[in-house]
């Protein structure tokens, strides 16, 4: 998997992505990240990316022409490594407010791709000329407005990377974990056996492995009927499920 982005502060991107188990995937060649200023891509003496809005208005707006050369960079660059890519439609991602909330099946699904470009945006935003050229998709991390979209394109591209096959060490980690299933994950422990007084739930040292997924079950449901009731409509559940679920209900009552 290949990530590209398209942004004012390249360092902040590669210095956030390098280490832990990102920057590992990009020394084995498992994942690889390009970044591309857009202010090399300015055609104006002071390298300037920005201008005042057309019908005024606080902030600047950043004007189209950088934004779409240093696109084209990318785009050429990754139809020289592979002309077959010609064919497939590169899928753009702007990290915007006012995009679709990112949410872990947005991740598995732009898992698949072979490349992913990612434009980031400052100031009030970008001339929407260009974004009508050259996004596909417009995405949000959250309702709540940040400085630019490094951040969010970051975010991105961790929980894309680690759906990557070879990214992480523990192939089965992946999947069964949060939200997975639409379940919060269950609470985990390791020794000590007793911390500050407090013991690790008795069922987990019985050696019992049915018992074992079954508490595990169980405090997952427990744990998304507290804290997000609203994934429980989407999840999978059996019928030992809903049964547990009522009789926890009742019991809380
Ligand atoms: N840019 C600024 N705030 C953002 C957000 N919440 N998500 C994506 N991009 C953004």
């Amino acid at each position: 998997m290949n990530f590209h982005v398209l942004t004012l502060f390249p360092e902040m991107i590669e210095q956030g992505l390098q280490t832990s188990i990102t920057g590992r995937a990009m020394k084995n060649n498992t994942i690889s990240l390009q970044t591309v200023n857009i202010r090399d891509y300015s055609e104006n003496k002071h390298n300037q990316v920005d201008d005042y809005p057309y019908g005024g208005g606080a902030g600047m707006v950043m004007a189209p022409g950088p934004v779409y050369r240093a696109y084209k960079a990318v785009e050429e660059g990754i139809f020289a490594r592979d002309d077959n890519s010609k064919d497939k439609k590169l899928r753009v991602i702007y990290l915007t407010p006012q995009g679709r909330v990112f949410n872990q099946a947005i991740a598995e699904e732009l898992s698949k791709e072979e490349d992913l470009v990612f434009l980031c945006g400052h100031y009030e935003g970008i001339d929407e000329r260009v974004l009508e050229m050259i996004v596909t998709d417009y995405v949000s991390i959250g309702d709540y407005v940040l400085t630019g979209g490094e951040l969010p394109a970051m975010v991105m591209i961790d929980a894309i990377a680690r759906l990557v096959p070879g990214v992480l060490n523990n192939d089965a980690s992946a999947e069964f974990e949060t939200f997975h299933d639409n379940l919060l994950e269950y609470p985990q422990y390791t020794r000590p056996e007793t911390f500050m007084d407090k013991s690790v739930p008795k069922v987990l040292l019985s050696g019992h492995h049915g018992n074992v997924a079954k508490w595990r079950r169980q405090q997952s449901l427990i744990r998304t009927a507290n804290i997000r009731p609203d994934l429980l409509e989407k999840a999978k559940l059996t019928k030992e499920d809903i049964k547990f679920l009522e009789e926890y209900n009742k019991s809380k009552k």
